[in-house]
């Protein structure tokens, strides 16, 4: 056997041998490398004599060619015998039950409003959503405050900075109450204007819940809070749907048989009449009982659909009526879970989370259960 073939025999050999990428590379470098054995043969050609080269040319360049193709498929496949042995090593096992510490759970504010949404979707209303950046005409016009009115300022609003084209200057929502609007709004609000179906058609029966904003901040204000609207529309709607309705729906929320309320005359824009509905309770002893004792606790504002916000709405008022009620959530999960401020309930503190947050796989429902 020629020197050149026992070399070949030999690399190939050790090629087989490599079982890592690493060890190949060691042959590839005893070979082909700066001072292998093939290169070193590839550079003694010069010393040759224009006749052995002829001979010994092809041979040692034939055995280069060779020698890299068969490194080349040796790596691929070391590669690729590498990949499943880490594929079978870092296998997951999904049917592996998952840890039994508990890593998150359910804020007591969108515990409420899961709570709510459940109460009401088993009465047979649909939720409805609006933007948290609302127009003028769908926070306070359409809702029937006069322009310029300091009802406008009432509410704390947040306003953003005027369009630079238009001048109109959004607000972040003070209420929830924009969302009636969009969820009636038949009609453009231009005088005339083609009716546009964005709305619903009535009867309306929805709930909305949604983020609200209002410049104040103390232990029972946040700049950012919760509300859930309500909005009924059909024909023949009066208060006392209205009162069925949210006594059923409070006594649902506080795990009770029935409530005491009472209808307090108040003033919305929005509403005529207007109502805030209270409870009653007894908060001696720190402790707050409900049905029991001589105080009244403040739930929500309600009242039935004032005919301008039907009309503004593009519905005739002597065709449809209608009620609406809107309730703090965060004030209401304070009341449920028995939190005494605010705050913290914005504090995004996990300790505290940990203490009052609920289950994120145990929804509430009518038939589990609330809370
Ligand atoms: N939007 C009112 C508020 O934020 C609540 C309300 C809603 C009152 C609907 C009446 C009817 O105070």
């Amino acid at each position: 056997m020629t020197d050149l073939a026992q070399l070949e025999l030999d690399l190939t050999n050790a090629m087989h041998a490599a079982d890592t990428t690493a060890a190949l590379e060691e042959v590839r470098v005893a070979a082909l490398g700066k001072s292998g054995s093939v290169t070193t043969l590839l550079k003694g050609m010069g010393a040759l004599s224009p006749d052995e080269r002829r001979i010994q040319g092809p041979l040692i360049n034939g055995l280069r060619d060779r020698l890299t193709v068969a490194l080349a498929d040796r790596k691929a496949a070391l590669e690729a015998a590498e990949l499943d042995a880490r594929l079978a090593a870092e296998t997951v096992d999904l049917s592996l039950p998952a840890p039994p510490r508990r890593k998150g759970s359910v804020h007591p504010t969108m515990q409420a409003m899961d709570e709510i949404v459940s109460i009401f979707a088993e009465m047979g209303f649909a939720v409805a959503e609006g933007p948290d950046i609302e127009d003028d005409f769908h926070n306070f016009t359409a809702l029937n405050f006069p322009p310029d009115h300091p009802a406008r300022e009432m509410h704390d609003t947040f306003f953003l900075k005027p369009d630079p084209e238009t001048g109109e200057r959004k607000v972040l929502r003070t209420h929830t109450s924009p969302v009636q609007i969009r969820t009636m709004h038949r009609t453009n609000d231009k005088p005339g204007a083609p009716w546009i179906a964005s709305g619903q058609e009535p009867p309306i029966r929805v709930i909305a819940p949604g983020r609200t904003f209002r410049k104040d901040s103390d232990a029972t204000h946040t700049p950012m809070f919760h509300q859930v609207e309500g909005l009924v529309i059909d024909r023949d709607i009066h208060m006392g749907h209205l009162k069925w309705t949210l006594e059923t729906f409070v006594a649902r929320f506080f795990e009770l048989d029935g409530v005491e309320a009472r209808f307090r005359p108040h003033h919305f824009p929005f509403t005529e009449p207007s109502a805030e509905m209270d409870i009653r309770c007894d908060r001696s002893g720190g402790e707050l009982k409900l049905n029991v004792g001589d105080s009244w606790m403040e739930i929500l504002g309600c009242g039935m659909v004032h005919p301008n916000v039907l009309s503004a709405a593009g519905l005739d008022p002597n065709e449809w009526q209608g009620f609406a009620f809107g309730m703090g959530v965060d004030r209401l999960a304070m009341l449920k879970y028995g939190i005494p401020d605010l705050r913290p309930m914005f504090d995004a503190d996990v300790r505290w989370l940990a203490h009052f947050g609920f289950s994120a796989v145990q929804a509430p429902s009518a038939a589990a259960g609330l809370s």
